[in-house]
């Protein structure tokens, strides 16, 4: 199997987690646009969607499906978003598309976050995929130099401007053997907006793409 075809497969997967007439939570990422293919088919039985992206908004509305605005959903049942890295503890790093701050959100309202990914994105430690933080656009050289002061080594992510108007920086290096105190420390820094650990609200279940086919990972 490919990549792709182990995304595909996670995606299709998750499917069977989306009830009757509930609004779905949908991520962003190549794993995600698998599932919103997959999810059209089944679009008469949902009520809609709430997007993190105005790239899956796209795609969902293309298919007919209805993008509600979150403050006007009282609750969101499961939350399916795809990973850059995620360990066995659940915890993730998110952001290579730019859709980390939306996605945060839309993960904080839901009850259950299930990740679809294929097996190339688990890993024992984070850290090796850059940390995106998303940064309102004066703040970026201060930002940057209180993440050196971490130990990280910032790069700007040139040409690329989030949903909500800001910039990207890609944290490498960073040894992150405490995920959520470090997620904490990044989001206290003065024009961060957030950054893409998802450590303190990480994945409730995860669906793996292997060269197997999709396996369930509580
Ligand atoms: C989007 O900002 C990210 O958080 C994605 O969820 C992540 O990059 C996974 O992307 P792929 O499904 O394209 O691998």
């Amino acid at each position: 199997m490919t990549q792709d075809e182990m995304k595909k497969a996670a995606a299709c997967k998750a499917l069977e987690f989306v009830k009757e007439d509930t609004i779905v939570g949908v991520g962003t990422g190549s794993t995600v646009n698998h599932f919103i293919d997959a999810l059209a088919t089944i679009k008469h039985k949902i009520v809609g969607a709430v997007s993190s992206s105005e790239e899956s908004t796209k795609r969902l509305k293309a298919y007919g499906i209805e993008v509600f605005d979150l403050n006007s959903v009282d609750e969101i049942d499961v939350y399916i978003d795809g990973a850059d890295e995620i360990t066995e503890h659940m915890q993730m790093i998110k952001g290579g598309g730019a859709a980390l701050t939306r996605e945060k959100i839309v993960a904080a309202v839901a009850k259950t976050f299930i990740c679809i990914c294929d097996e190339t994105k688990q890993v024992p430690i984070l850290g090796k995929f850059p940390l995106p933080v998303e940064v309102i656009p004066m703040a970026r050289s201060y930002v940057a130099r209180e993440l050196v002061k971490l130990g990280g080594d910032p790069e700007y992510r040139q040409g690329v401007v989030t949903d909500n108007g800001n910039v990207i920086l890609d944290v490498h290096n960073l040894e992150i053997i405490d995920p959520k105190g470090l997620e904490n420390t990044i989001n206290s820094i003065v024009g961060v907006v957030t950054n893409g650990l998802f450590a303190n609200r990480g994945a409730n279940l995860l669906i793996l793409g292997t060269a197997q086919g999709a396996k369930i990972v509580k």
